[in-house]
């Protein structure tokens, strides 16, 4: 039988290398010949480590597996799919799988990830191949129709951002890959990385055959160490099959990429302090205009996308933009791979299309908090992303609702607390977080911030109350409309909406909900 067994970061870490030493051994002392898998995870993490037996009925898991089961397992018979406490039934029934829309992960979990041969017997390379046929300009307006937008959480539209590219005239231009996921909670980057190398490189490649661009980066941070080996060994791969290169699949398209790793600064998920950050300097954040897609990596016409948009080119190119843009609500158009984290019973990756509402996300497909306490607030879109509270919770997720709500939906993480949360503490930190991690360069957010720390300790401590939240809400007011880039620009989100919603928190009697 062909057992699976996760190879991703959040598998090992729950045990997973463990659990397939000991199957391999089981297996071993048993002679029995079975193919393990690594696969990557389904993105239901509390069942990790789950083991998947390929049966007539369809892969069965057993999860969350400890080392220790497994020779029960083995004992139990379940390389047939035998009943035991932590069979979960036929994974693709599960309701957390059967109720996702799964286009840009649609193979996660599936298959072998360094396996070109899986990864085109579902679907790989299709949108390549169509975007050959459609050459260059046709292509671009494939990803304009579809509406897909930024996913790193600026939500700007990616084809008009290629369309500047492609009309940008230069002997050299590039396709940089932001993989430098660095707001709380999220691993959506990470997980296509690890789990379907081969989807972003072919997005790349079809980006690069889009504007004219023949070298791609990928910015991957430091805290992914088993993401970068991953790809590197796809883009070797890929490289030694003529899908990377000169003449990719025989039709005169060149294009090569290369990993680059970050060196752990939030700022360099900025998109230009990443390309100073990739250009060899000190991640300063430049000003814009000119922007990276006129002059970009080393002054040159350069894409730079989030690794989610990158890796949803190509379903957009194999079943065209009008199948993706069908999936959504108003201007959000198609799916979203929302990641649940925090305090939250079913935590994971759940992709599915704009317009689910945030209860729905948090009460039933996360199953409200792990500790089984009432929640309280959830913080969307990173550290620098608004708190919502629990009468919030009606939102559809869509960037012009959240932003209606002063929220942002950014990277699509989602980080659940329960009623122990201070939200006072939860403001401050922002304010701290945003002081350690400024590049420095402009005055609101280098020293704001710091003042910002200052000030919410003295409303805390009941000092000068009135004054000083009347200074935070205009220091606010200032990072807000004053910083260069979003870091500070955005920290006054979680800041307020702490203090809007919980007022009590901050010391002062609770309004009613506004
Ligand atoms: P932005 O709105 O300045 O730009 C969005 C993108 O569109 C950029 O790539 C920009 O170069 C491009 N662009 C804008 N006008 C264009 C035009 N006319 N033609 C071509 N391209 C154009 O936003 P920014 O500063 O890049 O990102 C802010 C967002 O980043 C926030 O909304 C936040 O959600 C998100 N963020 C994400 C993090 C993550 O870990 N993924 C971390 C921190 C923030
Ligand atoms: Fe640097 Fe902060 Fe200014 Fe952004 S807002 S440019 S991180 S100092």
């Amino acid at each position: 039988p062909r057992i699976f067994v996760p190879n991703d970061a959040t598998a090992i870490a729950c045990g997973a290398d463990r659990v397939a030493k000991r199957l391999e051994a089981g297996l071993l002392a048993r002679g029995i010949t079975a193919d393990i898998t690594r696969n990557g995870s389904r993105g239901m993490f509390w069942l990790e480590p789950l083991v998947e037996i390929e049966t007539e009925r369809g892969r069965i898991g057993y999860g969350p597996v400890t080392p220790a089961e497994v020779d029960e397992l083995l004992h139990a018979g379940f390389l047939h799919g035998a009943d035991h406490p932590k069979c979960i039934g036929v994974v693709d029934e599960l309701p957390w799988l059967k109720k996702q829309t799964r286009l840009t992960f649609a193979r996660i979990g599936i298959i072998d990830p360094l396996s070109l041969t899986e990864y085109e017997a579902h679907g790989g390379y299709r949108g390549l191949k169509r975007a050959i046929n459609l050459g260059p300009a046709a292509t671009v307006e494939e990803v304009v129709d579809s509406g897909l937008r930024g996913r790193g959480g600026a939500g700007f539209p990616t084809g008009i951002k290629w369309r500047t590219v492609a009309a940008a005239p230069a002997d050299q231009k590039y396709i940089v890959c932001n993989a430098d996921e660095g707001d709380s909670g999220t691993f959506a980057d990470r997980l296509i990385m690890e789990a379907d190398p081969y989807c972003l490189i072919e997005g790349m490649t079809i980006a690069g055959l889009a504007v004219g661009a023949t070298k791609g980066f990928v910015y991957c941070r430091s805290e992914y160490p088993l993401a970068f080996v991953v790809m590197e060994k796809a883009i070797e791969k890929a490289r030694m099959a003529g899908l990377l290169g000169d003449n990719i699949l025989g039709s005169g398209v060149s294009f090569d990429m290369e990993m680059r790793m970050g060196a752990g600064a939030y700022v360099c998920g900025e998109e230009t302090s990443l390309l100073e950050s990739l250009e060899g300097k000190r991640g300063l954040v430049r000003a814009k205009p000119p922007l990276p897609a006129h002059v970009g990596l080393f002054g040159k016409p350069t894409v730079i996308n989030n690794l989610v948009s990158l890796a949803t080119v190509p379903i957009i190119l194999d079943k065209g933009g009008k199948f993706y843009r069908d999936f959504g609500m108003g201007r959000s158009r198609g799916t979203m791979p929302i990641q649940l984290a925090g305090n939250i019973k079913h935590g994971g990756l759940f992709e599915t299309a704009f317009g689910i509402s945030l209860g729905e996300l948090v009460n039933e497909i996360g199953g409200g908090t792990a500790s089984g306490r009432p929640v309280k607030a959830v913080q969307a879109g990173g550290p620098l992303g608004a708190y919502l509270p629990v009468h919030q919770f009606d939102t559809p997720f869509d960037y012009e609702a959240f932003a209606a709500k002063d929220a942002l939906i950014g990277h699509g993480g989602i980080v659940v607390f329960d009623d122990t949360v201070d939200m006072a503490h939860m403001a401050k930190f922002a304010m701290e977080f945003c002081a350690h991690e400024s590049c420095g360069k402009c005055t609101p957010c280098r020293i704001g911030s710091t003042r910002g720390v200052e000030t919410i300790d003295k409303i805390v401590a009941g000092e000068k109350r009135e004054q000083n939240l009347a200074l935070l809400e205009d220091l606010c007011h200032t990072m807000k409309l004053g910083s260069l880039c979003a870091l500070g620009g955005f920290t006054p989100y979680p800041v307020v909406s702490a203090l809007t919603h919980f007022p009590e928190d901050f010391g002062a009697t609770p309004k009613l909900p506004v």
